[in-house]
């Protein structure tokens, strides 16, 4: 019989390349979006996926009876709560809505997900926004590094985070948790700083655009690319017991150093064209983010395969297409 799934998020970036993953197993994958007023595009990162044994219905992390209902039917053999207001810096400006859905939202997820099929294995999205400016003396975040979240964004993530262990060890649920770094791809949403730089620099490459402006661009990541973490959350439910994960590079880039690059693929000088937006400065900033994924190396045999490099310049060439074809 077809292993079924269950994902929360799936027309996310994370969530399409997850959907990819689980069709090439040979899963039947299930997911829920959330209706739009406006509904075009909506599902335009799965739209390849139709006919290929994924389906979806509209669902909210928020609307408990639709989600119970669903689970219930379905009893998947693998759940992944992937679906979060994501935007660090937006969770500022609508932090109750944001607590709603990552928070409120991962416990309804987590009850149905108990309540109707036990048996199942549970993946949730954390986060190395968790961690703040926290950092163990190495300059890294391991498993091990205390949380001290700077955003509710992040508040909500600990939030889930705590739960899912919760759940694991009072009800012997097997429920893990992925602490995933940043993570980028040419499917990126355009308000994230990587995709907002790599279309910034297609459509200025292209005369569509003047300038590129940015808040601090001083602060580090470690980048990678989404569709090798979707293989991460996947190892993470195929091993002997439930656990929790940092995913990452283990490389770190600064914002002004990814614009540099990207400027750089199409042969500008991105000092040419970068303005400084101060109100695009954040009014609490993680400086500094850089993953230890040795448990993830040893125990998943998990390791990133594109490099920082080829990120950006994937992204850039991916932007660079849809401009020239007027597509925004
Ligand atoms: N978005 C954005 N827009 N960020 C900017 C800008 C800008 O114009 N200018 C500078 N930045 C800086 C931010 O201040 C931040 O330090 C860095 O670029 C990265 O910002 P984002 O790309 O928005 O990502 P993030 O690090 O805040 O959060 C992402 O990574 C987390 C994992 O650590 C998100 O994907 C989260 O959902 C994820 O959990």
């Amino acid at each position: 019989m077809k292993k079924k799934a269950f994902i929360t998020g799936i027309n996310g970036q994370d969530g399409s390349y997850l959907a990819e993953l689980l069709v090439e197993k040979d899963y039947e994958v299930y997911g829920i979006v959330r209706r739009n007023s406006i509904a075009e595009h909506q599902e335009s990162r799965i739209d390849h996926l139709v006919g290929m044994g994924v389906e979806t219905e509209y669902g909210d992390l928020l609307d408990v009876s639709s989600l119970e209902r669903m689970i219930r039917t379905i009893q998947p053999d693998e759940i992944y709560n992937i679906a979060a207001q994501s935007h660090v810096r937006i969770s500022m400006d609508i932090p109750q809505f944001t607590v709603q859905t990552n928070a409120l939202g991962l416990l309804n997820v987590l009850e149905a997900y108990k309540n109707n099929c036990p048996k199942a294995r549970f993946y949730q999205a954390s986060s190395s926004e968790m961690f703040g400016r926290s950092i163990d003396e190495d300059g890294y975040q391991r498993e091990t590094t205390p949380m001290h979240p700077t955003s509710p964004y992040g508040c909500t993530k600990v939030f889930g985070f705590n739960m899912v262990q919760h759940y694991r060890n009072a009800y012997k649920l097997f429920a893990s948790n992925g602490i995933l770094f940043n993570h980028e791809s040419p499917r990126r949403g355009f308000e994230f700083v990587s995709r907002k730089i790599t279309s910034g620099v297609a459509r200025i490459k292209k005369g569509l655009q003047k300038k590129l402006k940015l808040g601090n661009i001083n602060s580090k990541r470690d980048w990678g690319h989404a569709q090798d973490y979707v293989d991460a959350m996947w190892l993470m439910l195929q091993q002997n017991n439930p656990n929790d994960f940092v995913i990452g590079t283990g490389k770190q880039h600064s914002v002004e150093n990814f614009a540099e690059k990207a400027f750089a693929h199409v042969g500008l000088n991105y000092k040419d064209y970068l303005v400084i937006d101060k109100n695009l400065i954040r009014p609490a900033e993680v400086d500094s983010l850089l993953a230890d994924y040795t448990k993830a190396k040893k125990e998943l045999k998990w390791e990133p395969k594109i490099s920082f490099e080829d990120l950006v310049a994937g992204m850039v060439e991916s932007d660079l297409e849809i401009a020239t074809n007027l597509k925004y």
